[in-house]
């Protein structure tokens, strides 16, 4: 297992399938400024998260919570959508994103029952996921985690970082993604938001 002690270290992962472990606790990188619950049951609250990254699924890691995910291919986005963000996006890890938020969604059974290309319509079509989002980056990076496969509590973990002047536009796109079709199928959310020095 290998573990991350620095931002700098913390590049794209480019290999296969990365695991991620977000253990909350007396210690960590990451100062745990609020833990708020959107929707369903919430988190317990904690002082510090640490990001623990391996190529391989952790155990025996202790905390006040450990969450755990995967990332790995893209479901939704079609070729130009996959361009189009790769011209965007930035690294996880840069200097000045000294504010993050991890964001674990749980989605309904009615979510999952649905094929394929209808959930890409609600995803895109009908909630423009990633029309409306693209236009926050390079501000903020981001990194998807998916855990549903991993019997875990939530779907996905949404891992966000950004400089403290971008905080009012990464409040303005959550909003505007909790307003979506596509929102109207998670029916857990826990909004925790972190900060380092
Ligand atoms: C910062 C700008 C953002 C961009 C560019 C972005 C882009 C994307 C893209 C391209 C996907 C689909 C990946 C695939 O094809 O499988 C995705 C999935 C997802 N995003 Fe975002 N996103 C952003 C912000 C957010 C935010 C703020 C949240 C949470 C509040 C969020 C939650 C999710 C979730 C839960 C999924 C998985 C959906 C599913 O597979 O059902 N995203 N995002």
């Amino acid at each position: 297992m290998t573990s991350v002690s620095g931002p700098e270290k913390m590049h794209e992962h480019i290999g296969g399938p990365l695991f991620v472990a977000f253990v909350a606790g007396p210690t960590g990188r990451w100062k745990i400024d609020s833990v708020k619950p959107v929707i369903g049951e919430t988190l317990p609250q904690a002082d510090r998260l640490d990001m623990v990254e391996s190529s391989e699924l952790q155990s025996g890691l202790f905390g006040g919570w450990v969450l755990r995910g995967v990332t790995s291919n893209t479901r939704y986005s079609n070729n130009s959508e996959v361009q189009a963000m790769k011209a965007r996006q930035e690294v996880l890890g840069r200097p000045q994103a000294t504010r993050a938020a991890l964001i674990p969604i749980r989605k309904t059974p009615a979510w999952w029952v649905l094929a394929q290309d209808e959930r890409r319509a609600i995803f895109e079509e009908q909630s423009h996921h990633i029309s409306m989002s693209i236009e926050y980056l390079p501000r903020i990076s981001r990194r998807l985690h998916h855990s549903r496969e991993l019997a875990e509590p939530f779907d996905f973990l949404t891992w966000f970082e950004y400089a403290p002047e971008h905080a009012a536009a990464f409040e303005d796109l959550v909003n505007k993604l909790r307003a979506t079709r596509e929102w109207t199928y998670v029916d857990r959310e826990v909004d925790i938001r972190l900060s380092r020095v």
